[in-house]
């Protein structure tokens, strides 16, 4: 019984890449194969810099899943790029560090399936509106780019070729055929860390789970700055190095936020209380290398679900529940939430 496990277990695990027909002289590819029988392949194809001769759009196999084109220099990115066949059916593609300064409107309207686009380590600074129409993308990669500001209609829809701008909070347009499965937006992971956004953008009504603004100018976060991105689940707000100021309420409406870094700020140097109001999720605060030294213990009332908490010079809080005294009378016991440090004297 134990071996047919075994077996059974390693039918459906193994992954056997094979070598690929056609490939582009300097790309690899790869079939990997996996369920029981190989039911299952997909196509992964690594056209890694390929050198200053290279002609773009590679040729690659019809059925390619994942394309890898990074350090390619391709400067600015043309509508024919990513037209050839097999560029249909990518899942995935890496187009980081290739000197992108600009990109057309539709170079990307023929990766119908893409979920996954990494445009890092580029010279980019602005996007052209609906870039993005009709893609199911979930994650997308902006970090390492000069974008001084960052405008959501990218992911907007186009209409007869047109971008049209619509209300993206309720992330539903069914009667518009560029939409996908009638949902406008999948976008989950959004990263636009070390660009030149001097505020917080605004993403209002996207879907995100993943967000991070890390290593930006940003000098101060202004009250409801997050507000309606109620899926986020992790926000990274790390080595801003002239963020000053967190206004009270910054992250309202953050529900469902459970991990904050704010990793390295050094400028930052008080928190208050209502900071945190409204971050009813939140399991993990990270303040190492901030000016924040030390919290005011009623901070725990806009924190219901906190475990711990870290401070500048490596001081771990976690909440403990201290209880509270029996009550004669009424035969109560209450319990009262307490910070407990490592060291003493940071709870004020
Ligand atoms: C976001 O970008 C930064 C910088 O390139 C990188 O360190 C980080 O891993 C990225 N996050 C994700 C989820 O890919
Ligand atoms: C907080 O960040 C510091 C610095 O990156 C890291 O060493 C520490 O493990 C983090 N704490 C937690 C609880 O993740």
């Amino acid at each position: 019984m134990a071996l047919l496990l075994c077996l059974g277990l390693s039918l459906l695990a193994a992954v056997q890449p094979s070598a690929v027909k056609n490939c582009h002289p300097g790309c690899h590819c790869e079939v990997e194969s996996f369920g029981l029988f190989d039911s299952f392949s997909l196509t992964r194809v690594d056209c890694r810099e390929l050198g200053p001769s290279a002609s773009m759009p590679v040729p690659i196999p019809l059925d390619t899943a994942h394309l890898d084109l990074s350090s390619n220099t391709m400067g600015p990115l043309s509508d024919a790029m990513l037209a050839g066949p097999g560029y249909t059916t990518l899942i995935s593609l890496d187009l980081s560090s290739n000197h992108i300064t600009k990109i057309s409107p539709s170079a990307f309207s023929k990766l119908r399936y893409l979920e996954t686009l990494d445009l890092s380590h580029n010279n980019l600074e602005r996007l052209p509106a609906s870039c993005f129409s009709g893609l199911p993308l979930a994650e997308v990669d902006l970090s390492h780019n000069s974008f001084q500001e960052f405008d959501m209609d990218i992911f907007a829809p186009k209409i007869n070729g047109e971008p049209v701008s619509v209300d993206l909070s309720n992330n539903k347009l069914v009667s518009v055929s560029t939409t996908v499965h009638g949902r406008v937006l999948y976008i989950q992971s959004l990263n636009l860390s070390t660009n030149q956004l001097w505020s917080v953008p605004r993403l209002e009504g996207l879907p995100l789970r993943y967000l991070n603004l890390d290593g930006n100018p940003i000098t101060q976060i202004k009250a409801a700055a997050f507000s309606q991105l109620k899926d986020l689940v992790y926000l990274s707000l790390s080595g801003l190095q002239k963020l000053e100021v967190i206004e009270p309420f910054s992250f309202k409406g953050l529900h469902s936020l459970q991990v904050l870094d704010l990793l390295n700020n050094p400028q930052l140097k008080t928190l208050s209380p209502a900071v945190f109001s409204g971050l009813d999720s939140l399991q993990e605060l990270n303040l190492s290398g901030t000016g924040v030294a030390s919290l005011p213990n009623n901070m725990l009332t806009h924190l219901p679900s906190i475990k711990s908490i870290t401070l500048e010079g490596n001081i771990q809080c976690w909440k403990t529940r201290k209880q509270g005294q029996f009550h004669r009378q009424l035969g109560q016991v209450q319990n009262n939430d307490v910070l407990n440090c490592n060291t003493e004297g940071v709870v004020l």
